[in-house]
C-alpha cells in the first residue's frame, strides 16, 4: 500500500500564523504539525509515501523530510497549484499509485489512541473497497458525515450538512483499493469547486463498498484548525507526553519500533539532537531495547 500526506491548501483561516508557513509546518507542542498523519501511516506499516503540498511549500518539507532515507522510508514529493480538493490528491498521485491500493491523510489530522497501529495493520492489509474511520463529534456540521445503521453499517454521506443526520465525523484518514483513481477522474467539482473527497466515498458507498470504522470516545482526533484548538492539541500532546513519559508521533521512534531502522540508527539520530529532550529520548529508548 501507497501513502500520501495532502499538505496543501492556503491555510487563510490561521492568517498570519501561516501567511508565510504552510500550516502543516505549525507546530504542536514539540513536532511539526505534519508529523502526526506521517506517523498514523508508518504506524499502518506504510513505507512509501507522497507528500502533496503547494508549489511554494513543497520544498519546505523536502527540508524537514528529505527522502525519508533515515526513518527508513521512501519520501516523493509532488505539487498542487490550486487547493481544487482533497480528491485531486489521486489525479496528482496516479502514477505514483500505480497499481497499488492506497492510504491517504490530510496532513493536518491528529490521531492518538490504543491500538491504533494494530487497527490500521489490519484494515490497510485488508482493503477492498474504502474503509472511513469515524469519530463523534459535538459540532457535526463541520465536517464530512457518516450515517451508520443499527448494525454500524454505513447507510449515508453528506459533507459539512446544515441538518446532520449523526454526529459520527468522517476523519482526514482514508484507505482506497486502486479503484480509487479511476474514480477520482470521474467526479466533478462541487459547487464551491471543488473535488470532493465525500464525492469519491458516496461512489464507493454506492457500490456497497465503503466501511466506516468508528474510532470511539476512547480515542483521540484533534482538531488543528482554529487558534483555540491548534494551542489546545498542543497542549494535549503536552499533558501526555510529560505524564507518561512517552512521545506521540516521534517519527525516529515509530522507524524504530516498527523495524524500519534498528537501534544503532535511532540512537545516531537522537545523538544529533542530543541537546533536545527529544534527543535524549531516542538515544535512551534506542539504548534500552
Ligand atoms: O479533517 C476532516 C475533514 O476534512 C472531513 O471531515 C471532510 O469531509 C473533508 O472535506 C475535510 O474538511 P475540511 O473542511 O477540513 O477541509 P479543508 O478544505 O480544510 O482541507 C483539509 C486539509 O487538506 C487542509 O490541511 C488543507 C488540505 N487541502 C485541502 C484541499 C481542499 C489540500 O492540501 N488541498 C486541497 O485542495
Amino acid at each position: 500500500m501507497k501513502g500520501i500526506v495532502l499538505a496543501g491548501g492556503s491555510g487563510t483561516r490561521l492568517h498570519p500564523l501561516t501567511h508565510a508557513v504552510s500550516k502543516q509546518m505549525l507546530p504542536v507542542y514539540n513536532k511539526p504539525m505534519i508529523y502526526y498523519p506521517l506517523s498514523a501511516l508508518m504506524l499502518g506499516g506504510i513505507r512509501d509515501i507522497l507528500v502533496i503540498s503547494s508549489p511554494s511549500h513543497v520544498s519546505m518539507f523536502q527540508d524537514l523530510l528529505g527522502d525519508g532515507s533515515r526513518l527508513g522510508l521512501n519520501i516523493e514529493y509532488a505539487e498542487q497549484p490550486l487547493a481544487n480538493g482533497i480528491a485531486e490528491a489521486f489525479l496528482i498521485g496516479a502514477e505514483y499509485i500505480g497499481n497499488d491500493s492506497v492510504a491517504l491523510v490530510l496532513g493536518d489530522n491528529i490521531f492518538h489512541g490504543p491500538g491504533f497501529g494494530r487497527l490500521l495493520n489490519k484494515e490497510m492489509s485488508e482493503v477492498d473497497g474504502c474503509v472511513l474511520f469515524g469519530y463523534p463529534v459535538s459540532d457535526p456540521e463541520r465536517y464530512g458525515i457518516g450515517e451508520v445503521d443499527e448494525q454500524g453499517n454505513l447507510v449515508s454521506l453528506e459533507e459539512k450538512p446544515v441538518a446532520p443526520r449523526s454526529n459520527l465525523a468522517l476523519t482526514g484518514l482514508y484507505l482506497y483499493d486502486n479503484a480509487v483513481v479511476d474514480i477520482a477522474k470521474n467526479i466533478r467539482p462541487s459547487a464551491r469547486g471543488e473535488l470532493e473527497i465525500t464525492d469519491v466515498n458516496q461512489v464507493y458507498l454506492e457500490r456497497g463498498q465503503a466501511k466506516l470504522i468508528n474510532l470511539g470516545r476512547g480515542f483521540a482526533w484533534l482538531d488543528t484548525g482554529t487558534y483555540d484548538s491548534l494551542l489546545q492539541a498542543s497542549q494535549y500532546v503536552q499533558v501526555l507526553e510529560q505524564r507518561q513519559g512517552v512521545r506521540i508521533a516521534c517519527l525516529e521512534e515509530i522507524a524504530f519500533r516498527m523495524g524500519f531502522i534498528d537501534a544503532e540508527a535511532c540512537y545516531a539520530l537522537g545523538s544529533q539532537l542530543q541537546r533536545t529532550d527529544y534527543g535524549k529520548y531516542l538515544m535512551e529508548i534506542a539504548g534500552r531495547d
